[in-house]
């Protein structure tokens, strides 16, 4: 029924945009945050939220990058269905842009091309000093507080922390593809960390569909609502 419901909707034309979170690469084996399984809930030395904020990158690097490696970084990760769905229908002109808050580069491994990454990516790793940007791989191959590999300057994840603003040129194309969308299908994302969530505020198509586990805030706005799997919901 999900799946009758998202042809139905990416077949119409006009501009489709999807808009997503963590619950887009649970399939893929990345748990999200704030499920029950979700890794606000599994215990560490520290609170992740702590670990995930900028004044703990500053003051424990060393704990910063164990948990950055231990549970940021998924090289083997796959992309699921969801994610090639949405390549596919990017490669048929049926979708203008996927958003996401994820920062696990599984939507371009699948094959989408414009992918505004709200939250930044693992995969760039940028030297403060000299801005020689390091892979994930690389990130993985070292221990303790990494050091730039051309400079030896101190190394930042590419990845939004708490405390830390979106990249305005990022967030700014992320608005205009809401605000130019005749239909938005939001999926897996809680929709409870801002300034991300007041994304869909800007939508004023006709069309938005909802694909959560769970319900979100936005549930009353929608046209549809979809409570199952999204890998499942984009098999079609
Ligand atoms: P959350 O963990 O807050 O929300 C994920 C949502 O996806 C939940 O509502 C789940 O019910 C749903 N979900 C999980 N698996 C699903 C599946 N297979 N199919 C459909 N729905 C599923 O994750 P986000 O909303 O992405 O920020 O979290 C937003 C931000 O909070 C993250 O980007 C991260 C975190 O703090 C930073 O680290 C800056
Ligand atoms: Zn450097």
């Amino acid at each position: 029924e999900a799946q009758e419901a998202l042809r139905e909707v990416t077949g119409r034309g006009g501009r489709t945009v999807f808009f997503g979170g963590a619950g887009v690469s649970t399939a893929s084996g990345i748990p999200d945050f704030r499920s029950v399984d979700g890794l606000y809930h599994q215990r560490f030395d520290y609170p992740p939220e702590t670990m995930l904020s900028h004044s703990f990158f500053v003051a424990h690097p060393r704990e910063f990058f164990d948990f950055y490696r231990q549970r940021m970084i998924a090289l083997d990760a796959k992309p699921n269905q969801a994610h090639r769905k949405l390549a596919e229908l990017e490669r048929e002109g049926r979708l203008s842009a996927v958003l996401t808050q994820n920062i696990d580069g599984l939507h371009q491994m699948a094959g989408s091309r414009r992918v505004l990454e709200l939250h930044g990516s693992v995969h760039r790793n940028i030297c403060q000093r000299c801005g020689h940007v390091h892979s994930a791989e690389w990130i993985m191959g070292t221990e303790g507080v990494p050091a730039c590999e051309e400079c030896g300057g101190p190394v930042k994840p590419d990845v939004v922390l708490y405390e830390e603003p979106l990249d305005q040129d990022t967030l700014n194309q992320a608005a205009m593809e809401v605000a130019n969308a005749d239909t938005l299908i939001v999926g897996g994302t809680s929709l409870v960390v801002w300034p991300v969530a007041g994304l869909i505020d800007l939508f004023q198509g006709d069309r938005l569909v909802m694909v959560n586990l769970g319900e979100t805030a936005a549930d009353a706005r929608a046209d549809l609502v979809c409570n199952v799997d999204i890998a499942r919901a984009f098999d079609f």
